[in-house]
């Protein structure tokens, strides 16, 4: 499918103008960062793993009805999706602690929490997507009461979905973070999920063995990353596994 105009590069993702208005193709880069970019490497194939399993769980996703961008995918790393405004927030929802918060309040890696917590960063790589208390979504105007309150629902019904997902293939979900979009109909606007779903933004661990299996493979130089997301595909039944 011809491309348009090139819209976004990001870290990786390229948006291109899509088909139709209102539409967007979403190109997956194989390229990895970690820590806002101070760490960068290309790695084989994580760009086509990732526009699967993004996939897989965007139609999940609308199969128990909670919106998304995901339109269909084109090919091997692309995909077209809605066009939407992307509120400005990073969601992250986690059920155990790991990563920044772990560090933050000196918590061991994998303690489970006492209930799935959710927590907002304002989206803007060059302060780092700081940590922001929901007041501050309110006083600037990120997102009005009523979108919180449909963020909130999204993440927790996300939550559901992906941890029930895993869990039959044996895979805990530590913590994800998803992004959401404002879609227009006339008068009328909803929140989508958009962004991507993919072990780039998820932590996922093996049950069994508590081994990683997502991007802090990269960020913490345990193995092969390629390997990783591979084994997440096969076991999920995204990709069939080699006889
Ligand atoms: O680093 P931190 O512990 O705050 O990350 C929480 C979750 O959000 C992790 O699953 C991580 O991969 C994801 N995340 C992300 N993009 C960011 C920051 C965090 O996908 N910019």
């Amino acid at each position: 499918m011809a491309r348009g105009k090139k819209l976004y590069e990001g870290k990786a993702k390229v948006l291109y103008e899509g088909p139709e208005p209102g539409t967007i193709v979403q190109y997956f880069k194989d390229d990895a960062t970690a820590f806002n970019a101070e760490k960068k490497d290309v790695i084989d194939g994580k760009g086509v793993l990732n526009n699967r399993l993004s996939e897989f769980f965007m139609l999940g996703l609308d199969q128990i009805g909670v919106p998304t961008h995901f339109l269909k995918r084109l090919n091997m790393r692309e995909q077209l999706v809605r066009r939407c405004e992307i509120v400005p927030l990073e969601i992250i929802v986690r059920n155990f602690a790991a990563g920044s918060m772990a560090k933050r309040l000196g918590m061991e890696e994998g303690t489970k929490l006492p209930r799935p917590i959710i927590e907002y960063s304002y989206k803007d790589d060059a302060l780092g997507d700081p940590l922001v208390p929901e007041e501050y979504i309110a006083a600037f105007g990120w997102a009005s009461q009523h979108d919180m309150d449909d963020i909130y629902s999204i993440a927790m019904r996300v939550n559901d979905y992906l941890s029930g997902v895993m869990y039959g293939v044996g895979i805990k979900l530590i913590d994800f973070k998803i992004e959401v979009g404002r879609v227009f109909e006339g008068d009328f606007q909803r929140l989508v999920v958009a962004d991507e779903i993919s072990p780039d933004s998820c932590r996922l661990w093996d049950i069994e063995t508590g081994k990683k299996l997502d991007k802090d493979v990269f960020r913490q130089d345990l193995g092969n990353l390629t390997d990783a997301y591979t084994e997440v595909a096969h076991r999920l039944g995204v990709l069939p596994k080699n006889p």
